[in-house]
């Protein structure tokens, strides 16, 4: 690959340059406020996808934000490889937790700081910028499709009905998704799953108005207190989550399985001083590995109600409300989880109070196997750039629609992530590092090669 290798290095700045410009534009699709700038950079990828040489590429309008479509169809007889990616990004609140304004992207220490630096703009670019140079260089080895949307990070809810209406134009023999994480920069991995999800919010509402807290407190249910004590009952002293049911689907790992994830190198104490904790938290008699890779949990992930403003105010509020979401492991189904959350939490209110289950977004689990001509195309090319085969890892967190391109499209995934835990997606001071990025524009065609050497149509 010496010609690609030479292409990249030659346009190494103007590589970088592109993806700040795409860094700058604020595309987060949960905030409506961001509408017109989500628009604005589904339009700037797909003109990228143009200057880079594809047949075409559009923005395919949904009822939410569009999905940018583009392919390059070389040879119909030859395989092909559809890329998936998310050109939305999560908020960047707060705001002064940022040491650089997290839309005016900076290059520090090697590393790329803006919100979506990693998640998942300077990945899914890996790919772009990985096909221009496999094509530019007479490199690109079989067709490639992509689909890179806009609404990821708030659950998919139209990518879904969007495949399954475009099945025939997203005919491929493989899904590749670069939106995971590798173990270091030293240590490659692949993930060979992901978790399900099921979000939702609950509201519980005490008496009809906010009450004086002296005049009335004691004798009404408080909501925010009794909401409290309802989430705290449902871990129990050993960390499970007391749901009914919860755990029924869950598909245990055998003992073998179990040391063989236990193979993956982790290292504690510097997982605790990352974090700046004394002590990890989780499910008893599962390691922190297993916590996060096979294991479901239950989190509030927002809490509020009463007074929150300067000073005090004596207040017995009305209402409390919370989100809480349960990741998910094989084989447990986010539709019934959600009504297993929703029969339990009603039945634990108190008679003092009203509650209501109100349910966001879900997404099924996945596992991939590390059999597949895929998958080894995958450990290959990685074996090849980074020195070392990639340890199979179990990535906690959730890509909702994968779940939908094996049911859907027919299609197995490979999860070719370049990104680290420590680059604080989602989080103030997202950043991506330079030599991940790089690392992931010469990894990918080496994946074309030897899926297109491995893959007989
Ligand atoms: N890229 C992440 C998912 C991810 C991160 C998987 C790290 C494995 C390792 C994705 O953008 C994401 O944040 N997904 C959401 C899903 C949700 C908003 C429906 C998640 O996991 O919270
Ligand atoms: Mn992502
Ligand atoms: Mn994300």
């Amino acid at each position: 690959m010496t010609n690609v290798n030479t292409y990249i290095e030659k346009n190494r700045q103007r590589f970088i340059d592109e993806l700040l410009d795409l860094l700058r534009i604020p595309s987060v699709s949960a905030d409506p406020k961001f509408k017109q700038d989500v628009l604005k950079t589904a339009e700037q990828v797909k003109h990228r996808f143009i200057e880079a040489g594809v047949d075409f590429a559009e923005c395919s309008s949904t009822k939410g934000n569009p999905i940018v479509y583009a392919e390059k169809i070389i040879d119909k007889k030859l395989p092909t490889v559809l890329v998936y990616g998310h050109y939305d990004v999560q908020p960047a609140d707060p705001y002064e937790l940022w040491t650089s304004p997290p839309f005016e992207p900076v290059v520090k220490n090697e590393k790329i700081y803006a919100r979506g630096a990693c998640d998942d703009k300077g990945q899914f670019y890996m790919h772009l910028k990985a096909f221009e140079a496999m094509f530019k260089t007479g490199n690109l080895p079989c067709n490639v499709k992509f689909m890179i949307e806009g609404e990821e990070e708030v659950g998919s809810d139209n990518l879904g009905p969007w495949i399954t209406e475009h099945k025939n134009k997203l005919s491929a023999d493989i899904i590749l998704i670069s939106d995971t994480a590798i173990i270091a920069n030293d240590t490659p991995s692949i993930d060979t799953g992901l978790r399900g999800l099921s979000y939702l919010e609950v509201e519980v509402t005490g008496p009809n108005r906010d009450l004086h807290s002296g005049v009335y407190g004691g004798a009404v249910a408080n909501p925010i207190n009794i909401l409290a004590k309802m989430i705290a009952s449902m871990h129990d002293e050993n960390n499970h989550v007391t749901i009914p049911g919860f755990y029924d689907k869950v598909k245990e790992l055998s003992e073998q399985q179990r040391k063989e994830m236990a193979k993956a190198p982790f290292n504690l104490e510097a997982y605790k001083k990352d974090l700046n904790i004394d002590e990890v938290h989780g499910e008893k008699g599962f390691s922190t590995i297993e916590r996060t890779g096979i294991r479901p949990t239950l989190d509030v992930n927002g809490i509020w109600g009463g007074y929150i403003g300067e000073g005090a105010k004596t207040v017995l509020p009305s209402k409390a409300f919370a989100k809480i979401s349960m990741r998910l492991v094989p084989n447990q189904v986010s539709s019934e989880i959600t009504q297993l959350f929703k029969k339990h939490f009603e039945s634990i209110a108190p008679k003092s109070v009203k509650v209501e289950v109100r349910p966001h977004h879900g997404g099924e689990p996945v596992v991939v196997s590390t059999e597949s001509a895929a998958y080894k195309a995958a450990a290959r090319a990685m074996t090849e750039t980074f020195g070392k085969t990639p340890v199979p890892t179990r990535g906690g967190g959730s890509i909702p629609i994968v779940a939908m391109f094996k049911t859907v499209l027919g299609l197995d995934t490979v999860l070719f992530g370049f990104g680290l835990d420590s680059d604080s997606i989602h989080s103030p001071n997202e950043h991506y590092g330079i030599f991940n990025y790089f690392k992931g524009i010469e990894t990918i065609p080496l994946f074309f090669k030897y899926f297109a050497e491995n893959t007989n149509k």
